[in-house]
């Protein structure tokens, strides 16, 4: 029995597959990439999740998904997405279904797309898929029913678009809205990061001033500044008077054979101290999507000082979450009263 979809290649993702988000009229369908997308799209899910970051700081809950069931779906481990994917359906009124993979029937040996079938005739109206395998949210947004929605949670080392989204917004929020003026520096395993490749594609749609990757050889893709981005092998180098410090964990779950010597000789070359973080702009922010390594990839006393962002990063996932949701399941919000609290207008205009 088959449990996966037929594996894509990475290289084959994005230029074949990424139209099938986008509705006859341009609006966003499913989101399964930043690829393809253009500056309207990304801005609107920052404006929107602009709209409900103000919801979250107050009333909490919106009924503009009220009547929707969003099933979870997730086959790889994960703390912040799943559960900041949870609070947003609830803070929009969906009803939620986390399926626990483990104890699912596809442990029987039930196919994706016979699990699939079945969460349908639930009459569900959205997924959200993690999956270790590149192009499974793809797969799937292929293969079900036209009113149902596909969000991409993740998947191989190809894309993570809500984590980028979330990252852009809290750039917009830390730095101003004009993208151009920045230096971003991306360091780490770019490699096996599905994070970083979104991360790209968001910030040069958003016509970034300089994006810069930064880490050791066998942690860069060939051929990466074909991405636009400029590539730094030494980190002092790599992040002077950036503007914004994204840090990534060495993922190991996806790295074959020995590609660093060990973690500690890491931390020495590319670890990030208080000490070379003051080789970026004094108001240099630091980022990073979780989970951090503490004394792997970024000191402590980064990590926790005040001009990191990474727990900011985690509470807008909410808030660009409810916007990727209400973009693609409940239409447009932008310019309703999202604070209405009886819900009789938006869910009209839902149906
Ligand atoms: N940033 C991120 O994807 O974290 P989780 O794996 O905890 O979801």
């Amino acid at each position: 029995m088959v449990n996966k979809p037929t594996r894509r290649t990475d290289n084959l993702i994005g230029q074949d597959l990424w139209n099938i988000q986008l509705d006859e009229q341009g609006q966003l369908k499913h989101f399964l990439t930043i690829e393809g997308l253009g500056t309207n799209i990304l801005n609107q899910i920052l404006d929107t999740a602009e709209s409900f970051a103000g919801v979250n700081e107050s009333v909490k809950k919106v009924p503009l998904l009220r009547g929707k069931t969003i099933v979870n779906l997730f086959f790889e481990a994960s703390t912040r997405t799943r559960t900041t994917f949870e609070l947003a359906a609830k803070r929009l009124s969906a009803d939620v279904l986390n399926m626990n993979i483990s104890v699912s029937a596809t442990s029987k040996g039930e196919t994706l797309l016979d699990t699939l079938r079945n969460l349908e005739a639930m009459q569900t109206d959205m997924f959200v898929v993690r999956h270790a395998d590149s192009g499974t949210a793809h797969f799937i947004a292929q293969h079900v029913a036209p009113h149902i929605r596909v969000l991409n949670a993740g998947d191989g080392r190809h894309a993570h678009p809500t984590q980028a989204m979330l990252d852009m917004f809290t750039i917009r929020r830390n730095k101003g809205a004009d993208f151009g003026k920045l230096r971003v520096a991306i360091v780490g395993d770019i490699m096996h990061s599905r994070v970083a490749r979104s991360q790209i594609h968001a910030l040069n749609t958003l016509n970034t001033g300089e994006v810069r990757v930064v880490g050791p050889k066998t942690l860069i893709p060939k051929n990466i500044e074909s991405m636009g981005v400029n590539v730094f092998h030494n980190l002092e180098e790599g992040i002077k008077d950036a503007d914004v410090v994204i840090m990534l964990r060495l993922q190991k779950e996806r790295m074959q054979g020995a590609l660093l010597p060990s973690e500690q000789e890491y931390f020495q070359l590319y670890g990030l101290t208080e000490e070379r973080f003051n080789l970026a702009k004094p108001d240099a922010i630091v980022m990073h999507p979780g989970p951090i390594n503490r004394g792997v990839e970024i000191e402590s006393s980064v990590a926790d000082g005040d001009r990191s962002v990474i727990l900011n990063q985690v509470t807008y996932g909410i808030a660009v979450r409810m916007a990727v949701m209400s973009m693609t399941l409940g239409g447009n919000i932008m310019g309703r009263n999202i604070m209405d609290r009886s819900g009789t207008s938006q869910n009209q205009e839902n149906k």
